[in-house]
């Protein structure tokens, strides 16, 4: 059955709820706009993504090296980083109803591209020549205030304990700057020789005049990031690299090559000389920014030399020669890496003449490995022996759901909707009492074929690895 492309986000949306993969933040408030809270499974597959993409950044790297910086900074950071002036959307109010537009944004919705430098006078001129094809998305007048420079680094009270709430402390706009002030740390502590790369998981917040699509834009987010160091004039090889690299990783976890697609940016943010999206094809939104790759050339750490006053140039061991690194960043906000993920598992199938959801997960990112059910849950001497096999997989994976709920074409339907690989069934084969033969043998039922084959237990984790 073919997908219903245009409600597809909705039936995402639907199913994150419904199998504890996704809640809206503070719901029994009613909700806090661009917030979400990862459930029991979504954090499972939220984790699984970290510890693939950390796998792939680190380990399987040389001279990388990870840290976790605290999300607070000295307040000058963010000044020295650009953000106090330049980290700002244009931001326009309908006089209507007070729904608040980011400008760029709809202006490119009627093919109009607004450059990320332009002053607010030159958005606006932009603006008034497309006014009467942008409607309010709520009311749909078409009556807005002029566009006004909105900043969206979120303050904090930190330390501040005045009602004036001068030199604030930000919350980070962005994980990376976390790895920037810890360069001269890892240089110091590791002594690494350059290329060497910094990677780091963390929190980054933004006042998103418009947070929507779910996952896609929200105020609270988590970048992965990889800021690589290297030398001035060794950029280009260095960046192509991390591109491929970055592309071939997608394809690794399973996502469709169709459903990904380059974009070079045509107008570079303050701090980047070269700017590339990979782009997913997400539900609804159709092809958007999944995962940033950034030439950020020497701005980062010669800005904060200066705001600092601390000599942040690299010294080269055997010529003495002092120069500020280039840094080359690949930086994608994990709830979108998820959003992705999951639309491009999410299948609706016939099987058995019934239509099946079914998640086509990576093995490795599915919340559960495998699900352990006995055959009937009023037979003791089944639900004994499922114990068994449950606790034996358990020690062996950690991820194992035990499930008995309803009959086993249910449990199937519902492993399938969370996308765990493999059933195994304990039914009377398996205790041998018809035909010793098939004694300690189990079924297992594969999830994307719907096909079922006796393994026998002593073959079980081997098989499921
Ligand atoms: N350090 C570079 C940086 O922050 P960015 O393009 O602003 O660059 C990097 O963000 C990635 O973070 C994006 O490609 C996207 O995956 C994610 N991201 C940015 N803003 C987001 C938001 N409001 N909600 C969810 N993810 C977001």
């Amino acid at each position: 059955m073919k997908e219903n492309q245009d409600n597809k986000m909705d039936k995402i949306v639907s199913l994150c709820k419904r199998r504890g993969f996704v809640f809206q933040g503070s719901e029994i408030y009613g909700g806090l706009s661009g917030v979400f809270d990862y459930g029991p499974n979504g954090v499972e597959l939220l984790n699984n993504l970290k510890k693939a993409w950390w796998k792939a950044s680190v380990y399987e790297k040389e001279n990388y090296f990870g840290i976790d910086s605290g999300m607070f900074k000295h307040p000058r950071v963010w000044d020295a980083s650009g953000h106090t002036s330049g980290f700002s959307d244009p931001l326009a109010e309908c006089r209507e109803c007070n729904t608040r537009i980011r400008v760029d944004k709809e202006l490119e919705r009627v093919g109009v591209t607004a450059d990320e430098k332009m002053s607010e006078a030159e958005i606006n001129q932009l603006f008034d020549s497309a006014r009467d094809k942008i409607a309010c998305p709520k009311c749909g007048q078409k009556n807005f205030t002029p566009a006004k420079a909105f900043n969206l680094l979120v303050k904090s009270n930190l330390g501040d304990f005045t009602s004036e709430g001068s030199d604030p402390v930000y919350l980070p706009g962005e994980a990376c700057q976390g790895i920037y002030l810890n360069y001269k740390n890892i240089v110091d502590s590791m002594s690494p020789k350059l290329p060497f790369g910094v990677v780091q998981i963390g929190k980054a917040f933004r006042n998103e005049i418009s947070p929507r699509n779910f996952l896609f834009r929200t105020r609270e987010m988590e970048q992965a990031d990889t800021q690589l160091f290297v030398k001035p004039n060794e950029n280009k090889a260095a960046y192509e690299q991390l591109k491929q690299d970055r592309w071939n990783w997608y394809l690794s976890i399973g996502i469709k090559e169709e459903n990904l697609k380059w974009k070079q940016h045509e107008n570079l943010v303050f701090y980047a000389s070269d700017a590339w999206d990979i782009m997913y094809n997400f539900p609804t939104l159709g092809f958007d920014e999944l995962e940033g790759v950034h030439d950020r050339t020497n701005y980062d750490l010669t800005q904060h030399m200066e705001f600092s006053g601390v000599d942040l140039r690299y010294t080269e061991g055997e010529t003495g020669e002092k120069y500020v690194p280039w840094i080359l960043e690949t930086s994608v906000g994990l709830g979108r890496m998820f959003l992705a993920v999951i639309s491009d598992a999410y299948h609706e199938e016939e099987m058995n003449g019934e239509t099946r959801v079914v998640l086509k997960l990576h093995k490795d990112l599915a919340p559960y490995r495998v699900a352990v059910s006995p055959l009937l849950k009023n037979k003791p001497e089944l639900v004994t022996k499922a114990r068994e096999v449950f606790v034996m997989l358990k020690k062996e994976f950690g991820n194992v759901a035990w499930d008995d709920n309803g009959n086993v074409g249910k449990r199937y339907r519902r492993q399938d909707e969370i996308g765990t690989p493999y059933c195994v069934v304990i039914d009377f084969d398996t205790l041998g009492q018809e035909n010793p033969d098939t004694k300690d043998t189990v079924t297992v039922r594969h999830r994307d074929t719907g096909e079922q084959e006796r393994v026998s237990l002593v073959d079980l984790v081997k098989f499921l690895t």
